[in-house]
């Protein structure tokens, strides 16, 4: 391990190096150094089974970058509650909203042991802007409003960044039930930005790779059909050009027709 991650806290927290961990392996595909050597293993077999999830994984970072460039820009929106944050990479959601709103606050939540002991790094802002990190679990939205309200104030718009974390939520009306409540805490003109691993696009390879993921490796993950996964959507204006594979949603100008990934992207506002 290489990594940058705080001691003190790195003392204070558990990190299994036993078995695989989602966030350490997702830090492997993006070619991070943040990652042990189970990480790996499992991350390449993963690879073996199903190449493509390495550029699910690049094309869900750019997806992020291009969603919060149109929320900080076009949209207005200066307050994001970034959820399943993972570890710190190139273009972390605050470094793209701040480049364009100094003064956007930005809230990250995991709870990933790691994640917490590398957080010091998401917590650098421009002059003007302000970032937290909550050490909780997606599964308690009370907890995560109740901690985020120190920083972000509800009673302006928030983009509620869900990225790559719904599919850890199995049930999917308890998923749709977070989602819900994350909503109804947010006024009008608030934005939930989302992407989801499915199967619709990935194939039987991906079928594969997640049941290898799901005997080896942590936290277990489900994939969703466009089905499933616009009930995260319902009651949002969903922004052009919908539910896509999140390579294909608003894409850059010199990469104007990538290829489709087995990972749905889409960006509602709330009306
Ligand atoms: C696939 S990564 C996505 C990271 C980032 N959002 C992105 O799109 O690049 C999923 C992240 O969710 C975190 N995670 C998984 N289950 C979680 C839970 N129940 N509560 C909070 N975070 C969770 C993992 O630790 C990991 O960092």
């Amino acid at each position: 391990m290489h990594g940058r991650g705080d001691p003190a806290i790195i003392a204070r927290v558990t990190v299994d190096v036993n078995v695989a961990h989602n966030a350490r392996v997702w830090d492997y595909w993006l070619g991070g150094r943040e990652n042990y050597e189970v990480d790996r293993r499992v991350g390449d077999e993963i690879i073996g089974m199903f190449p493509g999830i390495v550029q699910i994984a690049r094309d869900d970072r750019q997806f992020l970058a291009r969603a919060v460039t149109h929320l900080a820009g076009e949209a207005g929106v200066t307050q994001f509650l970034d959820i399943g944050t993972g570890l710190p990479t190139a273009n972390n959601t605050h470094e793209v909203a701040q480049r364009l709103v100094p003064g956007a606050r930005v809230v990250y939540v995991d709870n990933d042991p790691l994640v917490l002991a590398h957080a010091r790094a998401l917590l650098v802002s421009g002059a003007g802007g302000i970032t937290d990190y909550v050490d909780a679990d997606a599964h308690d939205p009370d907890a995560i409003l109740h901690a985020a309200a120190k920083t972000l104030d509800f009673g302006r718009p928030v983009a509620i960044m869900l990225l790559g974390i719904l599919n850890f939520i199995l049930d999917t009306a308890r998923a749709e039930d977070v989602v819900r409540r994350l909503l109804d805490a947010v006024p009008a003109g608030s934005y939930v930005a989302l992407t989801h691993p499915t199967h619709e696009l990935g194939g039987a390879a991906n079928v594969e790779a997640i049941r290898h993921w799901n005997r080896k490796a942590t936290p277990p993950l489900t994939c969703r059909g466009r089905a499933e996964i616009s009930r995260f959507l319902r009651g949002l204006d969903v922004l052009e050009p919908g539910l896509v594979s999140c390579s294909r949603w608003r894409p850059a100008p010199d990469r104007p027709h990538p290829p489709e990934v087995a990972q749905y992207g889409a960006v509602g506002r709330k009306p």
